[in-house]
């Protein structure tokens, strides 16, 4: 029997030519897996251009509720930033993947997995130990760790020779990796921590001289942690998710401009956009704030840390992470109200809060 291999597909150069390098190099049967968490594009082409490259099968998914329940709300209930700052969108999709390679791998009776992380990020650990995590038995294939191809050319050229259809959309001369809860936007001249982003860098915000110039209220309500509705309207978590990344992004709120600590061992400088995300965590921070005594709040920030480390480390499926998930959902039930908050020219700052459960006394604070 031919191995099997399902592949975390995007549709792009690299994972195309993966799918053929696999087949030929693994005498292998390929399965592409391909997952929506941000735009949901026309699944068309990807599909043609996957069974193109030589894919017997491919499964497209709109994953954006499941990431969103399962991967950024804890997340928030955790006011999880990595070294404090980084509101960790790459970091929260990958084991989202790796555990639906899993799901699918197991379904296929595939004995391997495969994905299309380079060898000097952080989203290949995070994948591959995800994986593993879920299921030992699985084995990795990491085409980009270990083809010949050295070159953007090569790869085109490869793709050329076998047929594989590629996207004529003009590459970014930055990396990109975008979701609903922020994009990361990497290399090119960003990596000189030196030198300014150009205002083309940037993806999901607007410009600070483009921003209205009048200022706009904007209030969240939180029931049991669960943003549920902008402006008094009420709205399913996706759907308010990609509300708010506009009505933020429009202010030019939610960017981030900072060199981190790649799990690796290099620094890494990133330039980041998380509109939604940047207001959603401020508002989730405010109530709990309102809600809770002084050890609590505390407390929890230690915890909020390690969370963060454990996300970005990739060690999601893990017994400490689950257990700090146990201890930051204890008390959500609680996080119920209403945060105001004034959005101009590139912040979002809070004028107002309020909730059933607040321990705020008026009478004591004067
Ligand atoms: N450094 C960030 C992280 O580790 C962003 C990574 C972006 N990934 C990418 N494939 N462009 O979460």
């Amino acid at each position: 029997m031919k191995k099997k291999v399902v592949l975390a597909y995007s549709g792009g150069l690299d994972t195309s030519c993966a799918v053929r390098w696999i087949i030929d190099k693994y005498d292998a049967e390929v399965i592409c897996f391909c997952a929506f968490i941000g735009e949901v594009p026309d699944p068309a082409p990807i599909r043609k251009r996957a069974l193109a490259a030589g894919a017997s099968k491919i499964y497209i998914e709109d994953m954006k509720e499941v990431f969103a329940k399962e991967y950024i709300l804890p997340s928030l209930w955790a006011h999880a930033r990595y070294e404090g700052k980084y509101l960790m969108a790459t970091t929260l999709g990958r084991p989202l993947i790796a555990k639906r390679l899993v799901e699918i791998a197991e379904k296929e009776k595939a004995e391997y997995v495969a994905h299309g992380c380079t060898g000097k990020g952080n989203d290949q650990v995070r994948i591959e130990v995800g994986v593993t995590s879920l299921n030992p038995k699985l084995k990795i294939i990491a085409p980009l760790k270990e083809w010949e191809f050295r070159t953007r050319e090569e790869e085109i050229e490869y793709a050329h020779d076998h047929n594989i259809p590629i996207a004529v959309t003009k590459k970014s001369i930055y990396s990109l990796d975008k979701n609903i809860w922020g994009i990361a936007i990497e290399a090119g001249i960003l990596e000189d921590p030196w030198t300014a982003p150009p205002q083309d860098a940037y993806v999901m915000t607007r410009n600070l001289d483009n921003v209205p110039d009048k200022s706009r209220e904007v209030t969240v309500d939180f029931v049991k942690g669960i943003p549920v509705a902008l402006n008094k309207k009420k709205m399913a978590l996706v759907p308010l998710i990609e509300t708010l990344n506009q009505w933020a992004g429009d202010y030019g709120i939610g960017r981030l401009d900072m060199v981190e600590n790649r799990l690796v061992g290099i620094k890494s400088r990133e330039v980041y956009e998380a509109p939604a995300a940047t207001v959603l965590m401020s508002g989730h921070e405010e109530l709990t704030n309102l809600i809770f005594d002084r050890e609590y709040l505390h407390f929890q920030r230690i915890l909020s840390d390690k969370y963060a480390d454990l996300a970005y480390f990739g060690l999601w499926f893990t017994p400490l992470k689950e257990a700090l998930d146990a201890f930051f959902g204890k008390h959500q039930h609680l996080v119920t109200g209403e945060v105001k908050f004034r959005f101009e020219k590139g912040n979002a700052t809070v004028i107002g809060r309020k909730s059933p459960h607040s321990s705020y006394s008026e009478a004591l604070a004067t």
